[in-house]
């Protein structure tokens, strides 16, 4: 039986893992979830799992010293994942001092507590000891390493390794916009105030590692999609704005290259590295799936005009004609300040060491995240109905 302790499991990328770990493990875990309920952290998320005997709710900041320790003391906890941060880039660049709280400070919280309840004595040589089993996972990003160059105005076919395409089972469609890659030896080079505050959470997870011993791990991972996206992020804002038949804000020319990884197939790295993972190692994941924002735009834009037609049940969601869903909803907006041209990340070492790959091709991913948008409609409104209106007009109104 292993306790986990979840923070920010009420955002997207947490709840997907409950649910991930909740499925697969049954009830021979049990599950705290930690969260503070800011606006991308919604209930509604979770409804399910929170009716579970072996599922705790706390409400509260992963920077609240007292409230973490108490849980700690209160639960013998084996695996922390520390999901729970500032997100979204463009909100970073306009109130970076929550980023630096909420990314750093609840980050260096969560460890500090995670070493008083663990801590057992020294032994022999005076290296501190923690009781067996445990472990402290930081989710950390791709952004990290900065910004590559983009190399191809095409994508090109992947290259691999044998070792790795081994493991790569079946996949064809890998392809990447450069010639260079994010592996987990690539310096540190963040470039926004969100990519900093995470690169300074992981600097502080590993000198808890080097300084006291602690077991821990980090995941660096590529640009998730998937359920339960909060409609701020580019996947599922561009959904909803089809749906409406409003504009597509695309930043500058839609040149910049992001890798998109199936949430699924991240939780089920996340998995392996905590309960396989060698102590005080860095995995990358990410998709071997580059494409340029122009062309996630369009290829949505095209699923979502062929459902409609092809299913017309659905066109009961569409605040506009079947026929206006086409590139011409697409507007070109002022880009986001130090905007960061290409991400790819290297996922070659938790491909060897751990088998991990993306299971997901992307048309099959999309097609699936479209639906559950389509599906969840109630969903949608109901983590808009609060300040997303007045976000939605401050970020783009005058763009
Ligand atoms: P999200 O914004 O959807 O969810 C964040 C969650 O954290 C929310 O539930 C929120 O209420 C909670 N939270 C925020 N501040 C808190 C605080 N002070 N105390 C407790 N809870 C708090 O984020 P996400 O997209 O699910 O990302 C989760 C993690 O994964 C983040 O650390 C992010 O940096 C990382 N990550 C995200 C992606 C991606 O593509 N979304 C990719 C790589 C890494
Ligand atoms: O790479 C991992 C990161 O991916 C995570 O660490 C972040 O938490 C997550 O938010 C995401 O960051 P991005 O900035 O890449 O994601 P976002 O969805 O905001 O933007 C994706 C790309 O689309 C980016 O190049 C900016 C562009 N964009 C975004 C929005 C919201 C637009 O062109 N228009 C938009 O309206």
């Amino acid at each position: 039986m292993k306790t986990y302790l979840v923070t920010g499991a009420a955002g997207f990328i947490g709840s997907n893992f409950v649910k991930y770990i909740l499925d697969k493990y049954g009830d021979n875990i049990e599950v705290i979830i930690l969260d503070a309920l800011t606006y991308a952290g919604n209930l509604a998320s979770i409804k399910n799992e929170l009716e579970l005997p072996n599922v705790t709710f706390i409400r509260g900041d992963v920077g609240d010293r007292e409230l973490v320790q108490r849980i700690m003391r209160d639960n013998d906890v084996d695996y922390i994942v520390n999901f729970a941060a500032e997100s979204h880039v463009d909100r970073s660049i306009t109130n970076p001092r929550l980023f630096l709280e909420t990314n750093i400070l609840g980050t260096q919280n969560m460890l500090d507590c995670a070493r008083d309840a663990w801590f057992t004595g020294k032994d022999a040589q005076g290296h501190n000891t923690y009781a067996p089993g445990k472990k402290y996972l930081q989710i950390s990003t791709d952004e990290v390493y900065g910004s590559l160059a983009k190399d191809f105005d095409e994508p090109q076919p992947l290259e691999l390794g044998d070792d790795v395409r081994e493991v790569i089972e079946g996949r064809t469609d890998l392809k990447t916009y450069g010639r260079h890659f994010f592996t987990e030896e690539t310096p540190l080079a963040p470039r926004s105030p969100y990519s900093a505050s995470k690169t300074s959470a992981d600097l502080i997870t590993m000198a808890y590692h080097e300084t006291y011993g602690l077991p821990v791990n980090i995941t660096r991972c590529s640009n998730n999609y998937g359920p339960y996206h909060f409609p701020e992020k580019l996947i599922p804002l561009i959904i909803k704005n089809i749906l409406e038949g409003k504009k597509l804000p695309v930043y500058g020319k839609g040149e910049n290259v992001r890798d998109w990884l199936y949430v699924e197939d991240h939780c089920k790295g996340i998995d392996l590295v905590l309960r396989q993972g060698t102590v005080g190692e860095v995995y990358n994941i990410g998709g071997f799936n580059e494409e340029s924002n122009i062309n996630i735009v369009k290829q949505v834009i095209a699923i979502i005009a062929r459902i409609m037609r092809e299913e017309p049940e659905y066109q009961q969601l569409l605040k506009c004609s079947v026929d206006d869903i086409n590139d011409g909803l697409i507007e070109f907006v002022t880009d986001r300040p130090g905007h960061d041209m290409r991400y790819a990340i290297d996922p070659s070492k938790i491909a060897r060491e751990l088998g991990w790959y993306p299971e997901t091709p992307f048309t099959v991913g999309i097609e699936k995240t479209i639906r559950w948008n389509l599906d969840h409609q109630p969903w949608v409104n109901s983590v808009t109905s609060g300040d997303y209106q007045r976000y939605y007009e401050e970020m783009y109104g005058n763009r």
